[in-house]
Parts: structure tokens; sequence; C-alpha cells
């Protein structure tokens, strides 16, 4: 089965916002996509790796004229791709040598709360040296890293502070996946930019308390990119970055591709598409088959009904590699007997967003929950479906499972691991959540203005055992 539709309500694609920005082509040539580049480590052992993250600020050259003012780790624009391999303990030596204070979150990682997942709490000021470390348990997946202070997290990833990281394990390994970086396993990092005069940005200038746009799409760092297709088949790591697009992504030709993966690692089977859409933050993995083009062709992706990246067809050795129908087994544990549901609202639109009717406090732990514990949650978008939007639902801290979308089953492209889910204007989502680590997470709307506008909490996975107080900023000590 081939699915041709974008499964989410179309009344509700951010195209019937009020303020929506259309994507427009600007009119500068063509350039070869930017693959980030990987962040070597300092050093490893066996069991140990090092790195060296600095976030840092420079000038990038997007356009052809003046450059970019731009932030980024480790380069000037976005980041340095790490790649994570599991079950290593990884030592990050976090730099800040921006003008302001910044944290460093990672997206989609198993890590603990509230420090070493470097939210809100995690604070690493200008000039400050931070060093953090952690055991990854968790499968293979494409997963990102961001600034998260509050509330000034959408302004930093509006200059550039996102960049993916890659967790490979044994499993993933011995999957008939492309695994080249940057020539078959190609990240895209989707996001969008309003160029203002000098070719700079101007977050204020462009402010949007519903999430702020821009006309020009930039696909890793790159306007107007191509990419030279050198392997029959791509898989492409496709990331959400933008602070309030959604992407609806389909190719010429109605190419149809296969999804393996989904934010928090790879699918149980594969998925046949010939349309995607994500929401902020989501993460897909996709392998495209470009077996049916000749040299010199060439193929498109388009979101909506912008073209956004062309791929150059090159010469390529005929690959018929079939993909199994079973990739990974999925843990699904019981429900912990005896737990209430634990409901979730986002609500409002605007200045007015909220979570469980109120906007977030960094001193207030809004829910605790046991290590361990398996819990049903069940998150509400109260818009209505004319006017409303999609709430991207996101949780630090765990990778979870949607179980229904309104007592139906879920897209077809979501019994994977997930950390970010769309809900619709007036659905009732249920997921199930577990934390293996005790921390205070945050959850909230990924839409990251609504984020910065209060529509979050936080939640404390504690363990009986061992009771833990945490220091938790507020806005005053920040
Ligand atoms: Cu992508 Cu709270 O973050
Ligand atoms: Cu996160
Ligand atoms: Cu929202």
């Amino acid at each position: 089965k081939v699915y041709t539709d974008y499964f989410f309500d179309e009344p509700a694609y951010n195209t019937h916002d009020g303020g929506y920005v259309p994507l427009e082509r600007l009119d500068v040539p063509e350039q070869p996509l930017n693959i980030p580049p990987l962040l070597e480590p300092d050093r490893e052992t066996e069991t140990d790796t090092y790195y060296t993250l600095v976030a840092q600020a420079g000038e990038t050259q997007i356009l052809p004229g003046a450059k970019t003012k731009t932030w980024g780790y480790n380069t000037t624009l976005l980041g340095k791709t790490i790649v994570f391999q599991k079950g290593k303990h990884i030592h990050v030596t976090l730099k800040n040598e921006l003008p302001e204070l910044t944290t460093f979150h990672w997206h989609g990682l198993n890590v603990s709360g509230p420090i070493v997942d470097g939210g809100c709490h995690a604070p690493v000021y200008p000039g400050e040296t931070k060093q953090i470390d952690f055991t990854l348990d968790q499968p293979a997946s494409t997963t990102w890293l961001h600034a998260h202070p509050c509330p000034s997290t959408a302004e930093q990833v509006w200059h550039g502070l996102a960049g993916l990281t890659i967790i490979k394990d044994d499993v993933e390994a011995k999957l008939p996946f492309p695994r080249n970086y940057g020539v078959d396993d190609v990240p895209l990092i989707l996001q969008d930019r309003r160029f203002h005069e000098d070719n700079q940005w101007d977050y204020h200038a462009d402010y949007d308390p519903d999430g702020v746009q821009g006309p020009t799409a930039m696909i890793n760092g790159t306007v107007n990119p191509y990419f030279e297709v050198k392997t029959q088949k791509v898989r492409f790591r496709i990331l959400d970055g933008a602070n309030r697009r959604e992407w609806r992504l389909h190719f010429s030709d109605d190419l149809e591709f296969t999804q393996i993966g989904s934010d928090g690692g790879i699918l149980p089977a594969p998925v046949r598409l010939t349309k995607l859409m994500l929401t902020c933050a989501e993460r897909a993995e996709i392998i495209v088959d470009f077996g049916q083009y000749h040299e010199g062709d060439v193929v498109t992706l388009f979101s909506d009904d912008m073209p956004i990246v062309n791929f150059r067809i090159g010469k390529f050795a005929p690959d018929t590699q079939v993909l199994p129908g079973h990739l990974v087994d999925i843990p699904n544990p019981e429900p912990t007997p005896g737990l209430p549901v634990k409901k979730v609202v986002m609500s409002g639109m605007d200045e007015e967003v909220m979570l469980d009717g109120q906007k977030f406090n960094m001193q207030r732990i809004d829910a605790r929950q046991k290590v361990g514990d398996v819990a049903i949650w069940e998150i509400t978008n109260t818009n209505q479906m004319d006017g409303g939007m999609v709430h991207p639902f996101h949780m630090h801290g765990c990778q979870f499972l949607v179980l229904s979308r309104d007592g139906h089953e879920p897209y077809p492209n979501e019994h994977g691991f997930k950390d970010t889910v769309g809900v619709n204007p007036g659905e009732v989502v249920r997921i199930k959540v577990w934390f293996t680590l005790p921390g205070v997470y945050m959850y909230h709307c990924h839409i990251i203005e609504h984020e910065d506008g209060g529509m979050m909490a936080q939640i404390e996975a504690f363990d009986p055992e061992h009771p833990q107080t945490y220091h938790l900023m507020d806005m005053d000590t920040l």
C-alpha cells in the first residue's frame, strides 16, 4: 500500500493562518546543498568519547553579496553533525562564545534533566565553559541539538543554533540502509527565513507570537540548493527545524518514497508514501529510489507548491536490494496498573497560548511520574478547526509511543518512537510515556514562539528510593 495523503487536517494547515507567509523563490543562483561537516571528537577510548561544543557568532555567505550574521555550533550557522554510538559514555564541554546566555538542549535524547538535557535550567553564560556527560541508551535515530533559554529559544534558533545529532547502534547497522554520510545518507534541515537589507535576518521585525516565518526556504543553511545524486537510493534525515513552518513534502512525478524512521528511531516496518507532512521539530528518515531516472534528469522536492531542493541525477550503479518488511522491534510495555490518565491541554493562539490553562513557570513543577512507570497521557488541542492550528506536542527526557488519535489508529508512520506529535485542532491524542532517568523535564508546544509564550510545563520523573531536590532557575536569576 502506498499512502498518498498528508494525514493531518487540511483546514488546520498553516497556509490558512492569518499571518501565513507563503514561500517564495528568491532569484539567486542554485548552490550545492551544504552538508554540515561531522564534529570530530577531541578524543575517544573504547568506552568514552569527548567533544567540545562551541556556541559561536559569525557570518555566513548564504546569498550573493553581503554575508549574513548567524550563530552556530562549531561553525557559523547551524552546527556540525554529531554522531553518537549507543552505549558509549559521552563527555561534552559546552562553551558559550555568544554575547548572551544560552543552553544546549539535546532534543530527543533520553538524558537526565534539567541540567544535562540542556533546557532552561542549564544556562551557560557568555564566556563560560561547562561539562556534561551521559551514556546513551536508546535506539539509532536522528535527533537534534538546539538552544533552549527561556524565553528566547525561538530567537536563538532563528539566529542559527540548531544542529543534527545521529545515534547509531548495532540493530540499525545490520539493516540494508544507505549510511554514507553526505553521499547517500543526507541530512535535510528545513527552515525558512526572511532576508532584510544587506541580507540580514531581523527576528524582531518578523516577530509573530504564533511563530516567526520567512518566505525563503533554507535547507541546511542553503538557499536554492541542488544535490548531486550518485547512488540509486538516498536516505534523507529530514528535520523540521523551523520555528513555525509545517512542511508538506512531495517529489516531482509524485515519486514514491519509503519512510524508515521517525523522531526516536527506525519504524517497525517501512511505510510507502508520496506525501509527508512534518510539524515543527519532527524528524523523518526516508529512502528515495531514483532508479527510474537517468543521468542529467532533475528530481525536485517540493513543500506545497514550492520547489525547495533539486536533485541532479548522476551516474549510478543499479541497486536491486529490497527492504525487509520488518525493520525493528519496538518495545511496548504494559501501562502500570492503577495509574490515572495524565491529561494535558494545549489551548489558545497568539499571546493567549497556555498549557493546562496556565503559562509556564520555571519554578513550578507541574506533574510527577515515577521512573519506570508506564503512563497514558492524553493530549488535547482545544483550538477550533476553523482558525485553529496544529500544535506539535514535545516531551523532553523520553521517547513515547502514539496510541490513538480521537480513539482511532495513529497515522501509518507513527508506529515508532516519537518525541513530538502534531495534535490537530479539537483532537485528543493518547500516548504512552515512561521515563528511564530521574529529573525535571519540560513538555511543550514546539512552535517555538508558543513555547516561549508559555505553552509549556515541566514534570519531575522521580525515584522514590532516591528523592532529589532540584535547583530550578527563574527568569530573574537568569
Ligand atoms: Cu526541541 Cu524543549 O525542545
Ligand atoms: Cu526537547
Ligand atoms: Cu502551539
